[in-house]
């Protein structure tokens, strides 16, 4: 099974970049399945019912989320149907623990989670590690991959390491920087980070001249998105006929 996982998809930019690159890169890699963050994907902060559509018709077969999951509202109307959606588990004011969406693909199942790191991160409900363990009570996929939301590449390392063994892959979202990073932990692909697909000549995503009056004077930012040709960021992994990892690469496409 091949699987490619995109960075957190920033604004009008990084959707495009999605569309123009990833017809390629599916035939390129021979990828099964496409998953991507989406936290940002309308104008740089949650996603609405026709950002989720445009993506799923460009190719997203399962998008994940973060920080930004509730900030545009009107994803509320389709929370419960989008069945390709995964919020974060431990994610307030979310009640519904257990958010992880199973898929099959080439007669296995895959199932998919997004969990909330905690150094640095708001509204976390509980440890990521606490909701992990309440979710494989659950949930027992061929391979299970974990978007693992945060700040701290510390927190998401020692995570891998704790899950090497159930789980097939973790990869870090949310800084918007790709980590050099990826690599095999005993089968299981990992990556601190993958980066965003989103605008390159910006401050993660947001306009440079806003975010600099913000850190220097103190300002007040209306949170506005680059306007330039996008970066993306991906990574690539293939999982054996024992649904392990075996090989993984990090996919950065500059414009
Ligand atoms: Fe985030
Ligand atoms: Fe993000």
């Amino acid at each position: 099974m091949n699987i490619l996982f995109i960075g957190d998809i920033v604004g009008a930019s990084g959707r495009a970049a999605v569309k123009k690159h990833l017809p390629a890169l599916k035939q390129r890699y021979d990828i099964d399945f496409v998953i991507a963050n989406g936290e940002n994907a309308a104008h740089g902060k949650g996603i609405t019912p026709r950002i989720y559509q445009e993506l799923i018709t460009n190719g997203i077969q399962c998008i994940t989320l973060g920080n930004h999951a509730y900030s545009k509202s009107e994803i509320m109307m389709i929370k419960d149907q989008a069945d390709r959606l995964v919020f974060p588990a431990n994610l307030l004011p979310t009640s519904d623990l257990n958010q992880t969406k199973v898929f099959r693909v080439k007669e296995k199942t895959l199932a998919v989670t997004n969990l909330m790191t905690q150094v640095f991160m708001e509204n976390v409900s509980q440890s990521p590690f606490e909701s992990m363990d309440k979710i494989l009570e659950t949930v027992n996929a061929d391979v299970h991959i974990v978007d693992l939301h945060g700040e701290a590449t510390s927190e998401k390392i020692a995570f891998a390491y704790h899950y090497k063994n159930v789980l097939a892959g973790v990869f870090g979202t949310h800084t918007h920087v790709q980590t050099a990073d990826e690599r095999i932990i005993d089968g299981c692909a990992f990556i601190s980070d993958v980066g965003m697909t989103g605008p390159y000549e910006s401050i993660i995503g947001r306009d440079i001249a806003e975010v600099l009056a913000r850190i220097i004077q103190k300002t007040a930012t209306k949170y506005t998105i680059a306007e330039s040709e996008a970066v993306f960021s991906a990574i690539y992994v293939r999982f054996d006929s024992s649904n392990r990892a075996n090989f993984v690469e990090r996919i950065q496409i500059r414009p």
